[in-house]
């Protein structure tokens, strides 16, 4: 059978020895096998490699029915802690809450994770090593949006945004660069919130430092309340505001406002103030349309500490009213959202 097929193809000269014949098919063996042989140890090496590798491939989660553009936003996490199960295929988007200290953010944090798919873990960067450098900095982000961080705003499989909340002095600014290239390469949208009020956000900080220190709560410090009692008690303490520093740190938290929004002028981005906010609870559906989660009523528990006429809350308010007159700053004097 083989001497048939042989002389078929090769059309060898009757005169070829057999012997000949029977080396090159020797050769031709020798040589198949040699080939089979390597392929088989290249294949043992990466068989443990593939297989996993197979696995996570297996069935690629598919978004459907959004914009080209949207699709950089778009993640399907693999926590390492859980499993997302039904949930696996449901599209996960970054945020992180870009904000000064006293603007409302820990409010706003309350509203946002009132909604059943948006999860907000918090002041992350308040502890000090986790901004020691952008390493650190990048393995905490990394943590949070691959679903890993434990906090107690971590929701379900099902959660479809995943955030935190960055001060701007908490590393932000002095990493800006690296940051903004992973905003923009692991597709992190930014929300800004502001304070309009800048005096008002002064008033503030006062406050919460004088309680720091003096804890009129029982003991215990609180930067933010869930009663009217309690915010009553906090109000109560009038600050006396330095009236050589007014101005400059007016001036100082509007460069760093300016500063921050240069910075990240690259990054997908909303800017929120709370003030606004305040005034028209309806500015959470652009929030949510932002970070495309399904709409929902918002609510929060918190209450605000300091209400009604500002005049009311700074011990030299007269001295306050002076400096701030004829200055840009003096629609700050003026009473800018009802409570
Ligand atoms: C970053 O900070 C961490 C924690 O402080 C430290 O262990 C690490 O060596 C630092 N890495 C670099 C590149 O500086
Ligand atoms: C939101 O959460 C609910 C309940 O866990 C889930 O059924 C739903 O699929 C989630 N929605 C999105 C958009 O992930
Ligand atoms: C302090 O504790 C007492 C007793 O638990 C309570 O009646 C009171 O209201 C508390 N005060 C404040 C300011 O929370
Ligand atoms: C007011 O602020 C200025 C500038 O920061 C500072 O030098 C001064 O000591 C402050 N005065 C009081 C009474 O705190
Ligand atoms: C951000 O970029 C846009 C378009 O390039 C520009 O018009 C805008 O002034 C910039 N904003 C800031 C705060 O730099
Ligand atoms: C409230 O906010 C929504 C959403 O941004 C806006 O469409 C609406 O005009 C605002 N209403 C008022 C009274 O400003």
């Amino acid at each position: 059978m083989a001497d048939d097929q042989d002389s078929l193809i090769i059309r060898p000269s009757k005169k070829t020895p057999l012997v000949l014949r029977m080396l090159v098919l020797i050769f031709a063996m020798a040589s198949g096998i040699y080939i089979c042989s390597i392929c088989v140890r290249q294949i043992g090496g990466e068989t443990s490699r593939r297989s996993v590798s197979i696995r996570v491939v297996e069935r690629p989660c598919e978004a459907t029915g959004i914009e080209p553009w949207e699709k950089p936003y778009l993640h399907f996490p693999k926590p390492k802690t859980f499993r997302r199960d039904e949930c696996a295929c449901n599209p996960v988007r970054y945020f992180a809450i870009l904000a000064t200290q006293r603007s409302g953010s820990g409010w706003f944090e309350t509203l946002l994770n009132s909604h059943i798919n948006i999860s907000s873990n918090g002041e992350i960067f308040s502890v000090k090593v986790r901004r020691s450098n952008i390493s650190t900095i990048v393995e905490t982000l990394d943590k949070v949006y691959n679903l890993d961080w434990l906090s107690s705003a971590s929701k379900n499989e099902c959660t479809a945004a995943v955030g935190f909340k960055w001060m701007l002095n908490q590393g932000l600014m002095q990493n800006h660069e690296e940051i903004v290239e992973y905003f923009n390469t692991k597709g992190v949208s930014a929300i800004f919130l502001f304070r309009r009020n800048l005096l008002r956000r002064m008033i503030s900080i006062l406050g919460n430092s004088y309680d720091q220190k003096a804890r009129p709560l029982n003991g215990t410090h609180k930067s933010h309340v869930h009663s009217t009692h309690e915010a009553e008690i906090l109000a109560r303490y009038k600050p006396t505001i330095n009236i050589t520093f007014l101005i400059p740190h007016l001036q100082q938290v509007e460069d760093l406002v300016t500063k921050s929004l240069q910075y990240l002028n690259g990054t997908r981005h909303i800017i929120l103030y709370y003030e606004d906010i305040k005034n028209n609870l309806t500015k959470l559906v652009d929030v949510q349309e932002f970070l495309n989660v399904p709409q929902r009523d918002l609510s929060s528990r918190q209450v605000k500490i300091h209400k009604g006429a500002l005049s009311s809350q700074v011990e030299n308010w007269e001295e306050v009213e002076k400096t701030l007159k004829g200055t840009r700053y003096e629609s700050f004097l003026r009473d800018d959202y009802k409570v």
